[in-house]
């Protein structure tokens, strides 16, 4: 079958509701939580896209049994101890960054080695940063490189708690963290740039020994020994990072109005909300309630009267990590030049993204200054494309495909976009989603 889209269409006016699938960062925490919890814990709602199920497949290698029935997900926890470690073990993170390093954290002390793989993509990314502070539990990492997947844990019996300074932002090296500390005796003490606190705000639901003390540009993470879990029964809310894709479709769009339910706008992950507001978007949040910890909203997004540019304050970016591809659409079409500064973890991801957002708005006919860590975007309020763009080879990065679908349809042109199957590891709704707004896809 084909593995590309070919799109043609300007999309017209719309006025619509959507349901978005449930967020990765909290399902893939859920799925970890869960395996070392005592007894049966559910979730409606669990993200079913590639990433999840390679942390669900790598429990069930541990021994944990899993049920997947239509919206319903249940784990059989065998407590904080539970795990069946067995020789010769290999787990495979396929393309997941936060799988492959979180789950490092629950291995410390395991009493064979495990190998841990992953995809093309994952197997070009850092995995030093979560195995350098794991070393200093006691546990010892071999992998290839000294940086990169493969890799082997060998765990270790006699751990010690360790004090560590995370200052790039990364929730996936904090939450690594966070995890050996549940396993090791003593004060795993961490001090940690700000980033998405989904392991903190669910350990503190569970009542975890886990002390946050919240600062302006860091926090303070005290975390012991966990002797027990109780099962967690969960409802997980919609992404915001899919949501994203839809939000900026409608910021792109003429007339044009759009409501999702259900939403996590966690003060951690609303960085594009805050960025586009800036830019002039129109966004409300409704019904706004509290969910285990969580800050749960419906949305309303309208088509803006005009768009202007932003110089990106640095401080948003952790929040926003995830959205800079689709903030830069946005870009491309306010007046003004934008500018976005400090982001080269983004060419830590999936794919080199800071590359690949500026490879695309050049291919989108957009003035485009780029270095190492920031982008200047020239913005034009009539840009309107009217050439033959393809989009491949960018190592099957979800986002750059769905950015790519969403430039498409606000600024016309003749693109084929390959690799439309990678949508599968965080949003394989995508293009459902997509064909209600636009009957010619
Ligand atoms: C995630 C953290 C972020 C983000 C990723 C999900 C998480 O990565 O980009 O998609 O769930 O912890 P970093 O922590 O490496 O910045």
């Amino acid at each position: 079958m084909s593995d590309f889209i070919v799109l043609k269409n300007q999309i017209k006016n719309f006025n619509k509701k959507i349901e978005i699938s449930g967020d990765k960062s909290i399902s893939i925490r859920w799925v970890l939580l869960s395996s070392i919890a005592e007894g049966v814990s559910s979730a409606k709602n669990l993200l079913m896209s590639e990433d999840v199920m390679a942390a669900i497949n790598a429990i069930k290698k541990l021994g944990i049994k899993v049920k997947i029935k239509n919206n319903l997900c249940k784990i059989y926890g065998r407590g904080i101890n539970g795990y069946k470690y067995k020789k010769n073990l290999i787990l495979d993170a396929q393309n997941s960054g936060t799988f492959g390093r979180i789950i490092l954290g629950l291995l410390i002390n395991t009493p064979y080695p495990i190998k841990l793989i992953g995809d093309k993509s994952l197997s070009k990314r850092d995995f030093k940063r979560v195995t350098d502070p794991l070393s200093r539990f006691g546990a010892k990492f071999f992998l290839k490189k000294n940086k990169f997947l493969p890799l082997t844990i060998f765990g270790s019996q006699n751990l010690k708690p360790i004090h560590y300074i995370e200052n790039r932002g990364s929730a996936q090296c904090k939450s690594s963290v966070i995890f050996a500390g549940m396993r090791t005796n003593g004060e795993t003490k961490i001090k940690a740039k700000k980033s998405r606190n989904h392991t903190e705000l669910l350990s503190k639901y569970l009542k975890l020994p886990i002390n946050i003390k919240l600062n302006k540009n860091y926090d303070l993470i005290k975390i012991n020994k966990v002797q027990k879990i109780n099962k967690i029964d969960y409802k997980i809310p919609s992404d915001i990072s899919s949501c994203a894709f839809f939000i900026v479709l409608t910021t792109l769009a003429t007339k044009s109005k759009l409501t999702i339910k259900n939403i996590n706008v966690n003060s951690s992950r609303i960085g594009v909300i805050t960025i586009l507001k800036k830019m002039g978007a129109n966004i409300k949040f409704k019904n706004c309630k509290n969910y285990k910890g969580e800050k749960i909203a419906d949305m309303i997004v309208k088509s803006p009267k005009k768009l202007i540019s932003i110089n990106c304050p640095a401080k948003l970016n952790s929040a926003a990590i995830d959205e800079f591809l689709i903030i830069f659409l946005v870009a491309a079409k306010a007046k003004g030049i934008s500018y976005f500064k400090n982001l080269n973890e983004l060419n830590q991801k999936e794919s080199p993204r800071l590359k690949w957002g500026e490879k695309i708005l050049k291919m989108m006919g957009v003035k485009t200054i780029i270095t190492n860590d920031t982008i200047k975007i020239y913005g034009n309020p009539n840009l309107k494309i009217n050439k033959k763009i393809i989009v491949k080879k960018y190592l099957k990065d979800h986002r750059v495909f769905m950015t790519s679908v969403i430039a498409a349809l606000s600024f016309g042109g003749n693109w084929k976009i390959h690799d439309k199957s990678s949508i599968k590891t965080s949003f394989p709704n995508f293009m459902k989603i997509i064909n209600k707004f636009n009957r010619n896809v």
